[in-house]
């Protein structure tokens, strides 16, 4: 994916080196206001991951002890990580299972008086309802971060997500759609006092070199790795633009094949294809067949944050998220990445219709 980019990005590392300047610098400032204005929003801090930029936003919030927070009961750890963080307690809510989305009819019903937050997940690469997430949020006086990490360029009713929530937080993780080549995240937000405060806790909770105005964190985003975003940013429409071509081919291919079910998106939503996920009760085999033919799949997620050890303190159980349960034990994420052409679709595709042609 960077072979034709190569040369941009050594020339990017070297303008870095040559300005002996690493941390928080130009490169830093240059990229927060080419992800601010590609996303339409008035503000962009960046920050060393998707779970810093979670965790920031939170913070800011001043969501803390006692707190509770929303998310998704089928996300990557991390989103239900930067609740734990803060000291607040992650509040599972079902997935759809036919969009893998957090399901909106069901927020309500987990709202308490110490609910404090909402963290929708545009989980794969697409869009989450958000006119209603926010129209909820205003009726129970909620903050909204919006984990953005898997879906740059997904837009809701033609506006991108990562623009709607109080805060939005994005990880750059080299797997990303818009991937850095190390660790990187990043907060949009159109409140500039919000922004001023993340900034701080991101530097040591410091604004002016030395003085220190609250307990604050080394979160910041490197020089180089924004500099290499920079570059890939500009390539990012057009990644997406592949991604979907690629996803198309699946769908069509695989209409009707075994018992694979296909990813399903919203009439008002896109989708950017981070991962194309299918469902079937033959996953464990049929991700060994693939294997056998040469053919990578993953799982996302096998484990569902609420069975975790680490969060059996919050004393759930298997059944508690039967949804979340199911979509882990079913669910396959096939090849995709920009730039993969027809015939190694066709491939994918012709190996799974074999596999069901003999089960
Ligand atoms: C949905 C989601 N949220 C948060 C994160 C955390 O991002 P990072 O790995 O940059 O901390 C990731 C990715 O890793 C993710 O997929």
């Amino acid at each position: 994916m960077h072979d034709g980019i190569q040369s941009q990005l050594v020339d990017a590392a070297s303008s870095v080196i040559q300005s002996g300047w690493f941390v928080n610098g130009e490169a830093v400032t240059a990229f927060e206001s080419e992800w601010s204005k590609f996303l339409g929003t008035d503000c962009c801090v960046g920050v060393n991951s998707g779970l810093d930029a979670l965790e920031l936003s939170l913070r800011a919030a001043g969501i803390g002890n006692g707190d509770e927070v929303i998310v998704p009961s089928n996300t990557y750890i991390a989103t239900a990580l930067a609740a734990t963080q803060v000291g607040a307690k992650p509040v599972f809510v079902e997935p759809v299972a036919s969009t893998h989305l957090i399901d909106l009819e069901q927020i309500e019903g987990a709202i308490t008086a110490r609910t404090k937050a909402i963290v929708p997940v545009h989980l794969y690469g697409q869009a989450v309802n958000m006119q209603t997430v926010m129209a909820l949020a205003k009726k129970h006086d909620l903050f909204v971060v919006e984990d953005n990490a898997q879906a740059h360029g997904a837009a809701w009713e033609g506006q991108l997500t990562g623009s709607f929530g109080h805060a939005n937080a994005t990880s750059f993780y080299p797997g990303k759609n818009l991937g850095a080549l190390g660790d990187a995240g990043a907060v949009t937000t159109n409140d500039s006092e919000l922004a001023r405060q993340i900034k701080m806790l991101r530097n040591y909770g410091s604004e002016i070199k030395y003085h220190n105005e609250i307990i604050g964190y080394n979160k910041r985003l490197d020089e180089m790795q924004a500099a290499f975003l920079s570059v890939k940013l500009k390539h990012l429409e057009a990644w997406t633009v592949s991604r979907q071509a690629v996803a198309d081919q699946y769908l069509s291919g695989l209409e009707g094949v075994g018992d694979v079910i296909l990813p399903v998106t919203q009439p008002n939503a896109t989708h950017v294809y981070h991962l194309f996920v299918i469902r079937t009760n033959y996953r464990d085999d049929l991700a060994k067949y693939l294997n056998e033919h040469g053919i990578g799949s993953l799982i996302h997620y096998p484990i569902p944050p609420h069975l975790q050890r680490c969060y059996t303190n919050l004393g759930h159980k298997k059944g508690d998220f039967p949804i979340a349960e199911e979509l882990a034990n079913t669910v396959l994420s096939l090849p995709i990445w920009p730039g993969m052409g027809q015939k190694q679709t066709d491939l994918v595709v012709d190996v799974i219709t074999d596999f069901f042609n003999q089960v």
